[in-house]
């Protein structure tokens, strides 16, 4: 039996010592800057301590680094300079209108959690006063944010954003970017030096191929001012299951939140149709019995049945047949994610039977916390507590035995990336709560 008081206060500890006052780093060392949905994970944590206040500037503090266009960016890089890298000095945001004068960013953004996360903290926020005043205050660049996701990243309205850079998934290296990620030229990028092998084994990080692809990437938006043009002209754009689900469930928390504040619902409501519709047309692949990544250069599905896909429950947007399907063929099956011989925890971010899959190097095998979370109160969702229950027990031993490591070999248990990581903490305190 684990004891959960020891690993709390561990946590709590955690937070604090990562905690830089104005934002809470997602670690000193590897990742000294705000990043967008570590900060929605972050606010969950500090929320479970009780401390709302400490919560509602964490979110505050991401919103901050919001351009003119509604754009959320996925680093706001309060504490620079750094060593980190690719740094503001590379992305250089000065040189797009809508971007923030006074704070550098960025140039994309990362999936879209903070919807959800500001329901949570208004219904749990013992102090209906602020808790009000807050979310009057967060939900206008809220909504603002979701027409932009609706709109410059859903350029045909199909009722799905588009990413144009893996990083905007937040799973950087996942064998789901293969294929588009291949067609990414990188002749002619300039010489750089890469900061994160110097703290973590090279052999649990991107390969140096997919990290000048992701540099060239940003190189391409850069020179089109991170403005439609450069999105539109990406090598890589992809409709990714596990952000437009995150965006659905974000949206339902959107409509909770217009409902109780007075605000219009029409526009949330249809942003709700459609992408519940679009999920089905575009997403499911009724042979794989999975929903699946669609690459917008094949337009075809890609058929990498990744731990992303399964976030599709926590937005509700399977049906409960489709929900039974993904979790007898693939979340309960040895050969795909489940325990077998070779594996004692869930979940692998990637199914065993993917080709790509590698347990111990990053996005491609290894088991996250939040998408742990996610996919445990996706499976609650569906009535499967049981599996729900089972994958909190799994995410306790993991941490129990490694610590808030940012990632763990779904083999051994050990922890692997960088020590201390904030989310892991964060989402052992908040797990709860996200519920809703
Ligand atoms: C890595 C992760 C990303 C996360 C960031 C900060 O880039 O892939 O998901 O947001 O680190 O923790």
């Amino acid at each position: 039996m684990i004891e959960i008081d020891p690993l709390r206060k561990a946590a709590a500890e955690v937070l604090r010592r990562n905690d830089r006052g104005e934002f809470t780093a997602p670690s000193p060392r590897q990742y000294p800057h705000l990043w967008l949905w570590d900060a929605g994970f972050t606010a969950l944590g500090w929320a479970a301590l009780g401390d709302f206040e400490r919560a509602y500037r964490e979110v505050r503090a991401a919103l901050r680094g919001q351009w003119r266009n509604g754009m959320l960016p996925h680093v706001v890089f309060y504490g620079w300079p750094s060593a980190y890298f690719p740094g503001a000095d590379l992305w250089r945001s000065d040189l797009a209108p809508e971007a923030p004068t006074d704070l550098p960013t960025s140039g994309i953004t990362q999936p879209p959690v903070l919807g959800f996360v500001i329901q949570i903290l208004f219904q749990h926020d013992p102090d209906r006063q602020r808790a009000s005043a807050f979310a009057r205050e967060a939900f206008p660049a809220l909504r603002a944010y979701h027409r932009w996701l609706h709109t410059a990243r859903d350029p045909e309205g199909i009722g799905l954003s588009r990413i144009v850079h893996p990083w905007e998934s937040g799973m950087d290296n996942s064998p789901l970017w293969d294929a588009p990620l291949s067609r990414v030229q990188t002749e002619g990028l300039p010489p750089y030096q890469r900061a994160d092998v110097h703290w973590v084994h090279e052999e649990q990080r991107p390969r140096s191929i997919e990290y000048d692809r992701f540099l060239a990437l940003i190189l391409h938006l850069r020179s089109h001012r991170y403005g439609e043009s450069g999105v539109r002209s990406s090598p890589f754009r992809v409709y990714d299951v596990l952000f437009n689900a995150l965006r659905h469930r974000s949206e339902e928390a959107l409509f909770v939140m217009a409902q109780a504040l007075g605000e219009p619902t029409g526009e949330i409501e249809e942003w709700l149709e459609r992408s519940r519709a679009a999920f089905q047309t575009r997403l499911w692949d009724p042979e794989l019995g999975f929903f699946l990544d669609w690459d917008c250069g094949t337009d075809r599905r890609i058929p990498v049945i990744a731990a992303g896909g399964l976030v599709a429950l926590y937005a509700g947007l399977a049906t409960p047949d489709q929900a039974k399907e993904m979790v007898d063929r693939h979340l309960r099956n040895p050969k795909a994610f489940a325990p077998n011989g070779g594996t004692r925890y869930l979940v692998p971010t990637v199914s065993k039977a993917d080709p790509g899959w590698e347990p111990r190097r990053y996005w491609r095998g290894p088991i996250w916390i939040n998408l742990n979370a996610l996919i445990a109160y996706g499976l609650a969702r569906y009535g499967f507590h049981e599996l729900a229950e089972e994958i909190h027990r799994h995410t306790l031993a993991l941490i129990a035995q490694s610590g808030f490591h940012e990632y763990y070999d779904p083999r051994t248990g050990e922890g692997l990336g960088i020590g201390d990581f904030t989310w892991s903490a964060a989402l052992l305190l908040g797990w709860d709560l996200l519920s809703g």
